[in-house]
């Protein structure tokens, strides 16, 4: 049996619709245009794919965007001014800071110096901190969409077994969090297996969903996972370079033979990637309501 596959770019869709109407109400209700800037240093090509993705889905939303980029030179003094200026204007009420930052800039500091009610990518340590404790918060994107992406699907999370490999901040660390909360699309017993795993083949065998967010392509193939898993694949590998110039993806999951014993699976690209962009929109009207004291 072949997997169904959950389409990131179809709900995707369906909540940029829901957002476009919510956008518009706040603009004609209250005179509120949500507004987000974000902040691009140098020039790695899978970043600036990503910004400038961000960008154009806040305009097609209605939403009031801003874009900086900054040469890989910027000193970090001048990237924590920009954000204080950032964290001042009262146009702006999300902050994004693409990841990651060049060498000699401390990322912590960054992120630490955006307003924490502005922080609509939720690194920062109080929303970090109101997330594990399971209060409002801005959830972090690519954990937020895949949440949404599981319940949208009606795939069951209670007592299940889920398993993510990668202890990243961005994903593996908060979605094995979120997973094990109270909450939709939650209730599950979670396994979070990183590179000092001893058996990760033990834990990918008994996962009935099974997260993947290690940037290896292809990794996990079909001898690793059980009949019926359901297939998160955060994964975007740039495996080669089309005639055109458009970069090749492939996730961490071996798609073509893990989707025949799968019972969801989603795509790359056209998975979470979509996803994650769109959770940020989502952010962001959530924070320019908070600020109109709509929330
Ligand atoms: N780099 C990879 N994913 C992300 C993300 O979700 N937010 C930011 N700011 N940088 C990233």
């Amino acid at each position: 049996m072949s997997a169904r596959i959950i389409s990131g770019v179809e709900i995707a869709k369906a909540i940029r619709e829901e957002l476009k109407g919510e956008i518009a109400d706040l603009k004609a209700k209250h005179n509120v245009v949500p507004g987000l800037v974000t902040v691009l240093v140098g020039e790695n090509p899978a970043s600036v794919s990503y910004v400038t993705a961000k960008s154009k889905t806040a305009k097609e939303l209605g939403i009031y965007s801003e874009q900086v980029d900054l040469s890989a030179e910027t000193s970090e003094a001048d990237l924590l001014a920009l954000i204080d200026k950032y964290n001042q204007d009262e146009k702006i009420h999300g902050i994004l800071v693409q990841l990651p930052l060049p060498k000699h800039i401390n990322e912590a500091r960054v992120l630490y110096a955006i307003d924490p009610d502005k922080d609509v990518d939720g690194f920062h340590p109080v929303n970090v901190g109101k997330m594990v404790l399971g209060e409002k918060c801005f959830l972090p994107c690519t954990p937020h969409g895949i949440l949404e992406m599981l319940q949208r699907s009606g795939v069951e999370t209670s007592g299940k077994e889920v398993v993510v490999l990668g202890r990243s901040n961005i994903v593996g660390k908060p979605i094995a969090n979120l997973m094990l909360q109270k909450r939709p699309a939650g209730n599950a017993t979670v396994t979070l297996c990183h590179t000092r795993t001893k058996d990760t083949d033990f834990h990918t065998k008994r996962a009935d969903i099974l997260i993947a967010a290690v940037g290896v392509p292809n990794l996990i193939k079909a001898d690793q996972v059980k009949d019926g898993v359901v297939i998160i694949d955060v994964g975007v590998n740039r495996i080669g370079m089309s005639e055109s110039g458009k970069a090749i993806l492939a996730g961490d999951v071996d798609f073509e033979s893990v989707k025949e014993k799968a019972s969801f699976i989603t795509p790359v690209p056209g998975g979470v990637g979509p996803m994650t962009i769109t959770m940020l929109m989502k952010n962001t009207v959530q924070s320019a309501k908070q600020a109109a004291g709509l929330l």
